[in-house]
């Protein structure tokens, strides 16, 4: 399969739901908005959930069916380029986590900016749902790793709801066309998805990488150096001011659009983001990635990130990271939240996948930092 046929090229290959307007369908625009973004849903995929256990190769499996089988990339937010630069902590987030990285003083960082969809050669405009994760190193200290998107919560609850709403979310084969009755039988099942999609939904996006702001999802908890354990979630907020991006503002768009933006922005000046952490209070639900917590909680921020390099993925750099969420330093630790430990699982398959696969060069190419490819490194959990 050839990828640049597939992946946007061939109108009929592309499926976006959002312009559609009518009330049978006006559940499914939402839907098409996230799966878009997450389940990455856009060819016919077939088939319901089959007997027998949910694995991290079973649902790796279903991103390849979604997306195709691109040699080489992540199985989800496969088209990005990786930046790096430091994080400044201003001394604040000790309060809660005696983790190296929240001690006052800076340390350096290796980030990547990526589209959700396992689509590597896919037009920017065919997600909403973009991400930035990055690396921590501090000098001494244990790395933290840390995935973070642009929506404020997740649209399903638990691993097994996400591998179902991959599936509820796949075209009708006969049809090429939603299967809004596939799909209203997916949220009657599981409750929790209707409304986070109203979550989802109810927040613009913003008009490029640079003035988004990344959203941890997922509930951790922070130890600090008395033992006191608290409930906590994270966002890198951009310094840059929000731009709302305009409803109708995507198709004729250059494919790389949001990339070749963020490039420009990045060789004018550094980019910045506020590291603020969001402390959970009693009855605050830790294991539920669909209900964000109340908005009045305590914001406290603990530093700034600041980007100063960008380069295409190549061997060594970002592209051989595996940002799993549970590669974490003393100081902080898991919650509750079943699609954590989902989530470690299926990313080290997916890393374990393409780390033995051959390379294709990154659709994201920036004039004069590209480095000749090799074999790829293997910069797994905790490495
Ligand atoms: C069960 C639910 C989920 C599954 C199965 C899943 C799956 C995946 C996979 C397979 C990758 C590629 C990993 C790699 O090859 O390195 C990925 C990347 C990513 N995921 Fe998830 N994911 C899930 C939930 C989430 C959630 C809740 C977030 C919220 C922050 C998230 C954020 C990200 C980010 C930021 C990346 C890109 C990391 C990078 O640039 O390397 N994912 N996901």
């Amino acid at each position: 399969m050839n990828d640049h046929d597939t992946d946007g090229q061939n109108p009929g290959a592309r499926y976006r739901l959002w312009p559609v307007r009518g009330r049978t369908l006006a559940g499914l625009g939402a839907t098409g908005l996230i799966l878009a973004g997450v389940a990455g849903a856009f060819a016919y995929t077939g088939g319901y959930l089959t007997p027998g256990e949910l694995t991290q190769a079973r649902i790796i499996d279903r991103f390849q069916a979604l997306n195709g089988v691109h040699p080489g990339f992540r199985r989800n937010h496969a088209k990005g380029v990786c930046a790096t630069g430091t994080f400044a902590s201003n001394g604040a987030g000790a309060k809660f986590s005696r983790a190296a990285v929240f001690a006052l003083g800076s340390v350096p960082v290796v980030g990547r900016f990526a589209m959700a969809i396992g689509k590597p050669f896919m037009p920017d405009n065919e997600t909403e749902v973009r991400s930035l994760a990055v690396s921590f190193r501090p000098p001494g200290g244990e790395e933290w790793r840390s995935g973070m998107i642009d929506i404020p919560n997740f649209p399903v609850r638990t691993p097994d709801a996400f591998y179902q709403f991959m599936l509820a979310s796949s075209p009708d084969p006969a049809t090429g066309k939603p299967d809004a009755a596939r799909f209203q039988a997916f949220l009657a099942a599981h409750p929790d998805s209707g409304p986070a999609l109203g979550s989802i939904r109810a927040r613009p996006f913003a008009t490029g990488f640079d003035n988004a702001s990344y959203n941890s999802i997922n509930a951790f908890r922070m130890i600090n150096a008395a033992g006191t354990s608290t409930p906590v979630r994270w966002a890198l907020a951009a310094v840059d001011p929000f731009v709302p991006e305009a409803p109708d503002a995507a198709p004729d768009k250059n494919p790389n659009y949001l990339f070749d933006a963020l490039i420009a922005r990045m060789e004018r000046a550094p980019l910045q983001y506020r590291l603020v952490l969001t402390i959970g209070q009693p009855g605050d639900a830790t294991d539920d990635a669909t209900r964000p917590w109340p908005a009045e909680r305590e914001q406290v921020d603990v530093g700034t990130l600041t980007l100063d390099h960008i380069e295409a993925e190549a061997p060594g750099n970002c592209r051989d990271i595996n940002y799993d969420p549970l590669v974490l330093p003393d100081g902080i630790a898991p919650s509750d939240d079943p699609l954590l430990s989902a989530r470690s699982a299926t990313y080290s398959t997916s890393f374990t996948r393409r780390a033995g696969e051959a390379k294709t060069p990154s659709q994201v190419q920036i004039p004069d930092t590209q480095v000749p490819d090799a074999p790829a490194s293997t910069t797994q959990k905790g490495s």
